[in-house]
Formats: C-alpha cells, structure tokens, sequence
C-alpha cells in the first residue's frame, strides 16, 4: 500500500501545491486586512483563453477596450483576471492608479513586461527597464524637456509651415494623418538626432533616403514588437527567432547607427558647432557620443525615446483635427481665440495662454488619447484601497509578478467623474476645472511623460497654425466614428480625411 502512495506523489503534487498557495495568499489576505478582489467569471479559468480571443476580436473590429469597458460595467472599476495562469488586474479606479504610481511606485515596476519583449529591438533604455538602469536613462533625456528646448520654436515652425504648403486649399480632400507623421518625424529626428529626416522636403523622399526607409522599417519593426508583446514570457524565450522580424530591426539599427557614427566622425573633427543645423542646445545624439563610444548603449537610449516621440504628438494631432472636423461649432470658437492673437509671434508663452485651445486638447486627450492605458508587473506585495469584497470598495493584496493594467481611457470616460456626457466632446467642461489623479493622460509620479509640456506646446503650435489659415474645416469621411488601427498608438484606420476652406 505505502509503494502505491509512493508512486502516484507525483499525483498530488499539483493540487497539494495549488491548495498550499491559495492558503499561503488567504492568510496574507487576512494579515492586510484585505478583501478578496472581485473576478471575471472565464469560462478558461486557468489560461484566461477566453478573455484573450474576445479581446483580439474586438481589436481586429476597430474598438480594441470594448472589452474591458464591459468587464467594468459589469463587475466594478477594479477586476482580477486571469491571463496565462497569471492575475491580470484591470484597474480604471484613481485611487488604486495613485497608489501604484506615487506612494507605491517602488513596488511596481515595468521591466518584467517590457525587456524580454522589446530586446531585439530597442534594448535597455528609459521604456524597458526599472531601477538604476531606468534612472541613469531619465538623467540622460531629461535635459531635452528644459523649458529653453521646448520654447525654441524656430525650427519646429519650418517643418510646419513645409506641412502646411501641402495642405489643399481648395476643399479637395486631404488625410492630414500622414502628413502629422512626416511632419513630427521632421521635428522628433531633429530634436534627437540633431538632423531633420525632412520628410516633407520633397527631394528628400528619394528611394532609399532616410525619410522614406525609416518610417517603413520602424512600423514593421513595431508590428512584430506587439505580437511579442501579448505573448507571455515563457514563450519568448522558447519560441524559434523570428527571422524576418529581426532583418527589420536590423534595418533599423543600420540607419540609427549611420546617425551615430556621422556624429562620431563630426566630433573627432571637432565640427560640431560650425556644421550642425540645429539651434537645439541640447541634442541627445550629440551628448551621448561625447560621454561614450559605445554604440549600442547609444543606439538603445536613442531607440528608448525615438520610439515613445516619433508618432504620439502626430496622432493627438490627428485625433484632434479628426473631432474639429465632426464639431464645426467647436471649430468656429476657437478660430474666435485664435484670431483674437492677431499676427502676434507664437511663443511658449503664447500658447499656454489660449485657454479653448488647451480645452479643446484636454478633452481630445480625455476621449482619445494616443495612449490609454499601461502596463506594471506587481514587485512586492502591495495593498491597493479598492477593487475587493461584494461591492469592490474593500483594500486588496496584490502578490509579486501579478500584472495590473491601469487603463486610464476608461476612467476619462466614467460617467460618474464627467457626467451623463461622459463620452461626448465637450471641450467647455475644462473651463474651471482642476486637474487631479482622476485625469492622467500622460501618467503621473516619477515615469510621468517626460514629453508632456513639449507635446502640449508643439500641437498648440500646428493647431493654431491650421485655424490661422484656413476658415473651415469639414469631415470628409464616410465613417463618422473611430476606428481603431491596431498599432500601438490609438490612431484611426482610416486615417483623417479633412477638406478644409481658406480664410
Ligand atoms: C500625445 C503624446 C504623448 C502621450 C499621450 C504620452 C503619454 C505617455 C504615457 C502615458 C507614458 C507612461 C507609459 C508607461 O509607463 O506605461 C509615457 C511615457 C514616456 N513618454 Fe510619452 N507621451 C506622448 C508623447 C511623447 C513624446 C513626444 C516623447 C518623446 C519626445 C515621449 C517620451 C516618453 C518617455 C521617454 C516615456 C517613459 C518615461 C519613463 O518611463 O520614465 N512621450 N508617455
């Protein structure tokens, strides 16, 4: 009998362990003075399958957090789930985001999402890592976001005006999606690299030119970072090279490293000053080779920042124009604010002060962000103050290496922060009203958007811009509502097709 015993332990090995580890959380539960967190009922209760192929099809039909805004209608603001065996918490509460971001930032980190996946092509740097090597990237880019960078404006306007000559004037149709990415590619490889890819030069545009190769190889880059993105860990690291994927980054690299080494070679002629074209006092590029000669330390911090700056600020732009155009009243106001400046040079301080016009990009940001959500794996236990008991409204006990998704889009979107109108586009709702943790759109605590003033400045200058010359500005596509594309920025499928009138 006892060698019956003996041999089936193999047997009970599992369930043994799974009962000993839902005590070992019980009793932590219990010593937090914890709830249990509310949870979806999956049908795939071990693997979560079942949440996964829902969200993939809703992504694939152009409204990639249908999902998630049933599972918090349905079940509360806070809502465990199961993704690969793991907890996957979905949280659009603001206190749990607050906690996780300011007081508990120690506990969260988003390395053990990010490095694996996004290895082969951006390396470590300020997006993929966590800790020492996080800070010494943030020391790096920080100076980029001084408020002498962002109120130089002089070469921004350049690429702007170049944009604006390729806008039609005479109500012939015109997607302004594209022509915000060449444009923000423009300004984005200037203000990194210190030269211009000058997509919006026409010449410039030649086959192989820099402005033609990179935009295409970073977006397939890109393409093959997501899928990688959504597999767990363990498969990564298992599953055969993804051949074609790689030549893509590799294509990539080959044209950051053709940025370096022109720097490289600059600074041993010590030509910097007399050749460079940019009036930047600080260009990423330029100090990273004179501290070392390290390339792909180098190409890493570039890619880490090149890849959160090339397309946002052009997206919001577009997510911008694309509600103008489906709200003339809106339009027509703040051509009223716009006008009233007169011919007026547009500073830093210009901008900041048109109130409508920040109205109009808060509730852009608030309704359709470029970024709606982010990532954090659990380091060490943390209590977070809601989401457990019958009602949701208890604290409950996050464990190390349990995931949590703050999905700040829906929380801009609750009606019971905004109102009945929550979902609609009301840019005077700003009027008055505080910021606060309920509105993040770029995140909040120490990984807050290093960028945020610098994208608020930018898009205020090619808004204005835009209303200066043109008087109307109308939707000319056939879908009024917003299709998602499924990229990783939330930008819409079928881009942005305008036809605006001239003055
Ligand atoms: C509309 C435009 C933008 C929005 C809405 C936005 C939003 C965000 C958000 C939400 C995060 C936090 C991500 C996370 O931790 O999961 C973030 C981080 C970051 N953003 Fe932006 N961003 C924008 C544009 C930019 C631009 C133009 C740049 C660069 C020039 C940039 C650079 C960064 C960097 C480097 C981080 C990582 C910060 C860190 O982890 O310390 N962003 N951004």
């Amino acid at each position: 009998m006892p060698s019956l015993w003996i041999s089936t332990f193999p047997l009970y090995i599992l369930p043994l362990y799974l009962l000993w580890r839902k005590l070992h959380l019980w009793l932590a539960m219990r010593q937090a003075g914890c709830s249990p967190p509310i949870s979806y009922k999956h049908t795939d209760p071990f693997l979560g399958t079942d949440l996964l192929s829902k969200k993939s099809a809703a992504s694939q039909n152009g409204d990639a957090r249908a999902i998630d805004q049933s599972i918090f209608k349905t079940y509360g603001k806070t809502v465990r789930t199961t993704l690969l065996g793991k907890n996957y918490f979905l949280t659009m509460d603001s206190q749990n985001m607050q906690t996780i971001l300011a007081p508990s930032v120690e506990k969260f980190g988003n390395e053990p999402m990010n490095r694996e996946a996004c290895r082969p092509f951006l390396g470590d740097g300020i997006i993929t890592t966590d800790g020492a090597l996080w800070k010494r990237s943030r020391q790096l880019i920080i100076p980029l976001f001084t408020r002498a960078q962002i109120s130089e404006l002089s070469t921004f306007s350049g690429h702007v005006e170049r944009m604006l000559e390729r806008v039609p004037c005479d109500g012939e149709v015109v997607d302004m999606q594209p022509l915000l990415k060449m444009l923000f590619l423009d300004s984005s490889t200037e203000f990194i690299f210190g030269r211009s890819a000058n997509a919006l030069k026409t010449d410039s545009q030649a086959e192989g030119s820099v402005a033609e190769r990179l935009p295409v190889a970073f977006d397939d880059a890109l393409s093959g970072m997501r899928k990688r993105f959504m597999l767990p860990r363990v498969v990564l690291w298992i599953m055969p090279r993804d051949r074609k994927w790689l030549e893509k980054c590799a294509e990539v690299h080959a044209i950051i490293d053709g940025f370096i080494e022109e720097e490289m070679e600059l600074q041993k002629r010590e030509k910097v000053a007399s050749e460079s074209s940019t009036p930047y006092r600080y260009v990423l590029l330029r100090e990273l080779v004179k501290i070392t000669d390290d390339k792909l330390f180098i190409r890493n911090e570039l890619l880490n920042i090149f890849f959160p700056a090339r397309d946002t600020a052009g997206v919001l732009t577009g997510n911008v124009i694309f509600l103008l155009a489906r709200h003339p009243h809106v339009w027509k106001k703040l051509r009223t604010e716009v006008l009233e400046i007169g011919q007026k040079s547009l500073s830093f301080e210009l901008l900041k002060s048109m109130k409508y016009l920040h109205a109009v990009i808060n509730e852009t940001l608030r309704i359709l962000a470029p970024v709606d959500g982010s990532w954090k794996t659990c380091l060490a236990p943390c209590v977070l103050p809601q989401g457990g008991g019958p009602k949701g409204d208890k604290p409950i006990l996050l464990q190390s290496g349990d995931q949590v998704e703050l999905v700040f889009g829906a929380m801009h979107k609750d009606p019971m922060i905004w109102g009945e109108d929550a979902e609609d586009f009301v840019p005077e709702r700003w009027e008055g009203r505080k910021q606060n943790w309920e509105y993040i759109p770029f995140m909040g605590g120490r990984r807050i958007c290093p960028a945020q003033q610098n994208v608020l400045t930018d898009v205020a200058f090619v808004l204005v811009r835009l209303l200066q010359k043109f008087e109307g500005c109308e939707n000319r596509d056939e879908c009024v509502e917003h299709v998602d594309a499924q990229v990783f920025t939330k930008e819409s499928r079928n881009g942005v097709k305008v036809a605006f009138t001239l003055a």
